[in-house]
């Protein structure tokens, strides 16, 4: 696709790196997204991410795009990015490419299928070996200058059964928080949370550090009986953790690989002010866009596959007719 211009609050049709070339440099106060997993899917699309036949290619890939990106977020901005991971020999199927495309699923649309064999063979990883793809990227991205701030383990709290009995089912995902710079935008009171019972009753037993007979540190709690409202909690609740239990929400329409909501919601609502703009160059079907109207924000979508823009026009259109964004910015 041939670098155009765009509009804030609308999706440009298009590869993620080459739209970005064409955007201006500090635009974006965050960015979140969810770039396709290797070799998890098939989005029946040349210019498509995902399909790599090495995973040195794929990291470089997603890394020279995060580099476009950071160009495009705001100097004080933050990047929540969301991975998944794979094994080597999943399913085992052969195909040229050392996989193999399945159909099985009927939501799948046409030219978008699972990849079946997913890894059948990496070079260098052992068969059954998990390829660790989140933190190699996470990794990779450091060395390209980003500031990652913090590991978040998305606990799905109902995981996809699975059938394997040699190891634990897979029942989590991460999301990274990168900044540009050491200090950065935050709003840490806009993603408190209410304490739980439990621990407010923990902090009427302050810790006193004490030694066990081997002379090893050994913290205790002890009693004191302060009155709960002698104690100085925050009245906007405790600060967000980095370990966050939500559900994978069924998505009904033909797209798929969709994050919640709730999943995204303290990114948009740490990461960026009311009115601020909220990129995501993986659009997919719109959760982003969504989210960030609901919230008062705006939204840049970019999306290679025309028919994944029409399923989130269809989404950000019904959040429209009750939220209309103002903000109007043009770029050639
Ligand atoms: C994992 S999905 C994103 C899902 C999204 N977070 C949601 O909730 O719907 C990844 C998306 O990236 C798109 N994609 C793949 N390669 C791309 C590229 N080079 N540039 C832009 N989008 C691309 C795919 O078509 C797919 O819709």
């Amino acid at each position: 696709m041939a670098a155009r211009g765009g509009v804030v609050n609308e999706i440009i049709c298009g590869d993620a790196l080459t739209v970005m070339r064409a955007m201006p440099a500090e635009i974006a106060d965050c960015i979140v997204t969810s770039p396709p997993y290797w070799r998890m899917r098939d989005y029946g699309h040349p210019k498509q991410i995902g399909t790599e036949a090495t995973m040195e290619e794929y990291i470089g890939n997603i890394c020279e795009i995060f580099r476009e990106a950071k160009r495009v977020l705001k100097s004080d901005g933050t990047l929540w990015l969301n991975l998944g991971d794979g094994y080597v020999g999943k399913g085992g199927h052969s195909h040229p490419n050392g996989f193999e495309r399945i159909h099985r699923n009927r939501q799948i649309p046409r030219g978008c299928s699972r990849w079946g064999g997913g890894n059948a063979t990496v070079p260098g990883l052992a068969y059954k070996c998990l390829i660790g793809m989140p933190w190699r990227i996470a990794l990779k991205m450091i060395d390209t200058g980003w500031i990652l701030r913090r590991d978040i383990i998305w606990h799905k709290t109902n995981p996809l059964p699975e059938s394997v009995t040699d190891r634990p089912v897979t029942a989590h995902e991460y999301l990274f928080m990168f900044s540009k710079a050491p200090r950065y935008y935050y709003d840490a009171d806009a993603v408190r949370s209410p304490y739980s019972a439990a621990s407010q009753e923990r902090l009427r037993y302050p810790i006193v550090n004490t030694c066990d007979t081997y002379g090893r540190h050994k913290p205790e709690y002890k009693k004191t009986g302060i009155s709960l409202r002698t104690i100085p909690l925050n009245p906007l609740g405790k600060l967000l953790g980095s370990v966050w239990k939500i559900p994978t929400r069924p998505f009904k329409g033909p797209h798929f690989s969709t994050y919640p909501e709730e999943l995204i919601r303290p990114c948009i609502l740490a990461g960026s002010p009311e009115g601020g703009i909220v990129l995501d160059p993986f659009m997919g079907s719109g959760t982003t866009a969504v989210c960030a109207l609901k919230h008062g924000r705006n939204y840049i979508g970019i999306e290679l596959v025309p028919k994944n823009i029409e399923i989130s026009q269809r989404r950000i259109d019904a959040v429209k007719k009750n939220i209309q964004p103002k903000l109007q910015i043009i770029w050639k």
